[in-house]
């Protein structure tokens, strides 16, 4: 297995992210503006295969149609010297004042609509663009006090929101689905559809839930002490994992954005286990871009970026190929029976077996031994997690 990205790795970055000039809360930029030309070029040389984009990031807020189709220009061109391609693109609804109390779930009705109006905008240019995959990161759709957000009211606008996207990108043809990024904070108190199960659900409410599925992001669970992997397993169950945004977090505090692996890593090695290969059971694995939304650190000069962004390929193929040798190590695979994982998998009910059937087997019930679970029948589970660590640490 090689450790050098390439165009069959599937690995994408956000223009945001290597652009990222640093600053914060608490001080102005450390690093100069990246030409998106310079990225895309950057990019491919390192092995990547995708940018993906906000509208803003390309062109400034309010950039006069010249400007506009000036930077759409050059991009393409960028794409045409390189074969990089746009796999997603996705829509700024946060950053400019207008959107302090939100996007399409602002209070202000004429926010909203001029939400769906840049967003609608943003949709004929993914098109244009190629892009399949539509992100909507809600970061301002939420509140900082309970009593300014009437949250059933917010659902229902971000549900019409989500509806009349769907209708367009219908009635347009587009090849286009949206994939909903949840977070559970920053920049506001608290934001609309928190963890991933919060928006599985409401996907299940729209018009055209097929046309809607998620866009996770490692730190984003994790921030809510959640186990990313763990959500993962269930998008997939659900059919709804249509792009993933690959970082790092190291526990629950503010949005890290930390280059992949950097964070939890055993969380990160079961991730690439599960996408590569389907885990530790094998089965349906993952096909869509590998996407790393991430920050170099404020630390970093454009050295350090480039360095940053090689990290995180270069991580996730050491996970796959530690993963890989993990899978084939015959002492994980006697771990793994030991530990009865695959048994999981076998229906607990006999076949055709109902509650008639299972209240007359006596072994079940009456005879069964419960006591000997008592000082006996242990599963096993930490030697499993220590050949994990083993391998993680190159040590078999
Ligand atoms: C974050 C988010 C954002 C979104 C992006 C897409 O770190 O809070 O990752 O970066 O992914 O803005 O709209
Ligand atoms: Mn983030
Ligand atoms: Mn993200």
């Amino acid at each position: 297995m090689t450790l050098t990205p390439s165009r069959e790795d599937k690995f994408s970055f956000g223009l945001w992210t290597i652009g990222w000039r640093a600053q914060d809360q608490f001080g102005g930029a450390t690093r100069a503006e990246l030409d998106v030309v310079e990225a895309v070029h950057k990019l491919s040389e390192l092995g990547a295969y995708g940018l993906t984009f906000h509208d803003d990031d390309l062109f400034p807020f309010g950039s006069s149609d010249a400007v506009r189709q000036g930077q759409i220009d050059r991009l393409k061109q960028a794409l045409a010297d390189t074969g990089m391609i746009i796999p997603m693109v996705t829509t700024n609804l946060f950053s400019h004042p207008v959107f302090k109390d939100g996007a399409f779930t602002s209070n202000d009705r004429e926010v909203r609509r001029f939400s769906l109006r840049k967003a609608l905008r943003n949709l004929d240019l993914a098109a244009e663009m190629g892009a399949k995959t539509f992100v909507m990161w809600g970061g301002r759709e939420g509140a900082e006090y309970d009593n300014a957000k009437d949250v059933r009211a917010a659902l229902e606008r971000y549900r019409e929101a989500c509806n009349l996207l769907g209708q367009y990108v219908i009635d347009k043809g587009y090849d286009i689905r949206f994939a909903i990024e949840p977070k559970p904070n920053e920049p506001r108190g608290d934001i609309l559809l928190p963890t991933l199960g919060h928006a599985m659900a409401f996907i299940n409410t729209l018009d055209h839930p097929e046309l809607v599925g998620l866009n996770p992001e490692v730190g984003h669970e994790q921030m809510a002490g959640l186990n990313f992997t763990a959500g993962i397993e269930q998008a997939l169950e659900h059919g709804k994992l249509y792009h993933i945004d690959l970082n790092g977090q190291r526990g629950v505090k503010f949005d890290q954005d930390l280059v992949f692996g950097h964070g939890d890593i055993f969380n990160a090695f079961s991730l690439v286990n599960l996408l590569e290969f389907g885990g530790v059971n094998g089965g349906r694995a993952y096909d869509g871009p590998r996407h790393f939304d991430y920050k170099p650190s404020r630390t970093e000069d454009y050295n350090g970026v480039w360095a940053s962004a090689a990290a995180n390929m270069r991580t996730y193929l050491l996970l796959k190929e530690r993963a890989a040798a993990f899978n084939a190590d015959p002492e994980v695979k006697a771990a793994l029976e030991a530990s009865r994982v695959h048994q999981l998998r076998k229906p607990t009910l006999n076949p055709g077996e109902g509650y008639a059937q299972l209240l007359a087997d006596r072994s079940s019930y009456e005879d069964f031994d419960a006591d000997s679970y008592y000082n006996g029948k242990g599963f096993n589970f930490v030697h499993l997690n220590q050949l994990a660590l083993e391998h993680l640490m190159g040590a078999r």
